[in-house]
């Protein structure tokens, strides 16, 4: 942990719950991207954390966006994300969206239905499209396989009839499932692409566009069974070079969500209530998953360890968990080994700058944690030296 950082969690005037986001962090993980995955573009994912200075700065760094709704199209317009370093993935869109999206040239987005084409054929004639298949989810911690993409057969037929409505059928995208956990996931659905990518030559279709969509994993440095960003470039670049057929001029994107901000992120709390309840010890936290913690509700399990040092020498217990709401479901996670721990004192999360303050409500009349930005106005002169350096 750096120094400002370090300080910033521990001083006792700070108001929990607090999501401290360390933006250099930011930068340093861009730039491992950029290097892993040479040639690529990053359209960050707006979903995994909208905060308006996270999209300033992902701007700066040259980053575009992909998004998924009107106030996500116009966040990354005011921050200076142009119309054309902008992507739509989320294959349902409404009527305003898809007119906006028109009106300020957005460069492409997905389609997924023949439903989907009419309207954008309506709404946002002409428009690049490109079809999301749909591949194994199975690496994933949240699959998120099922609610949309299509198997290749009928992207071939989507993209016939794109072509008929006027639109232009540029290629491909895939989502392997968030914190994916082995690259194979990637590779094969890379090989699924490349069967579409051949059929789609022999209709005619020139595809141009390969976007990779996200689910690269948050928490290399605390678990060595999670594979790196560099791990995952490697294994990918060589399918693309495998599989995929070289064409001039191709855009490679990445669309990574969580990868892009969850190191970067403390979550601090503070225990506000303890029980013991027949075999559980139960710790209830000021912010539960309503307001923060919203993903460990979904499975995922959280990282979380006493602020204070010194009580790593007490001995460790079994704890349940849970939010400050009076929703039975608010509960964290079960059987989290901690040393003891009393009321007052605080717990932090780690990788926890994606998907929680994203996904909060202030249910109940609990706050969503305040937003704490370290090194905001600090954009190092050595990343942008770097940058010029990295392979187009
Ligand atoms: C279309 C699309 N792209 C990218 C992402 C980002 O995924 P992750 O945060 O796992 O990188 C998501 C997440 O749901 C998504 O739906």
């Amino acid at each position: 942990m750096n120094n400002r950082l370090d300080s910033i969690l521990r001083d006792p005037s700070l108001v929990t719950p607090a999501l401290v986001l360390d933006f250099d962090a930011i930068d340093t993980t861009y730039l491992r991207f950029l290097s892993a995955f040479p040639g690529a573009e990053i359209f960050y994912a707006m979903k995994a954390n909208a905060n308006p200075l996270v999209i300033k700065r992902i701007a700066e760094l040259g980053g575009g966006f992909e998004i998924a709704s009107l106030a996500e199209l116009e966040l990354a317009l005011s921050a200076g994300g142009a119309g054309e370093r902008i992507l739509c993935s989320n294959p349902i869109k409404n009527v305003p969206f898809l007119k906006r999206m028109h009106e300020v040239g957005v460069y492409a987005m997905v389609v997924d239905s023949t439903y989907e084409i009419e309207k954008v054929a309506r709404h946002a004639p002409g428009a690049r499209v490109y079809i999301r298949l749909a591949v194994d989810n199975s690496g994933a911690v949240l699959p998120l396989a099922g609610k949309f993409g299509v198997d290749g057969d009928t992207a071939l037929a989507l993209c016939d009839l794109a072509q008929e409505r006027g639109l232009q059928p540029i290629g491909i995208m895939f989502h392997v499932g968030s914190q994916c956990l082995s690259s194979s996931n990637w590779v094969n659905a890379i090989q699924s692409a490349s069967d579409l990518w051949h059929a789609a030559a022999a209709r005619g279709h020139h595809f141009t566009f390969l976007d990779l969509g996200g689910g690269y994993p948050a928490g290399s440095y605390h678990d060595a069974s999670i594979p790196t960003i560099e791990n995952i470039g490697m294994d990918v670049m060589m399918a693309i070079h495998e599989y995929i057929p070289h064409t001039p001029g191709m855009k490679l994107i990445l669309e990574p969500g969580r990868a892009m901000v969850a190191e970067g992120g403390r979550l601090v709390v503070e225990v506000v209530g303890k029980a013991e309840r027949g075999s559980e010890t139960w710790l209830y936290l000021d912010a539960g998953v309503f307001n923060g913690l919203m993903e460990t509700f979904e499975g995922f399990p959280p990282i979380v360890q006493p602020l204070d040092e010194e009580s790593l020498e007490r001995p460790l217990h079994e704890f349940t968990l849970a939010g400050p709401s009076c929703d039975s479901c608010d509960v964290i996670a079960r059987k989290v080994a901690l040393p003891e721990t009393h009321i007052g004192e605080r717990l932090v999360f780690f990788d926890a700058g994606a998907y929680t303050n994203e996904y909060a409500a202030a249910f109940n009349g609990f706050p969503i944690p305040q937003f704490i930005g370290l090194g905001v106005e600090r954009h190092q002169a050595h990343v942008e030296t770097e940058l010029e350096h990295m392979p187009n």
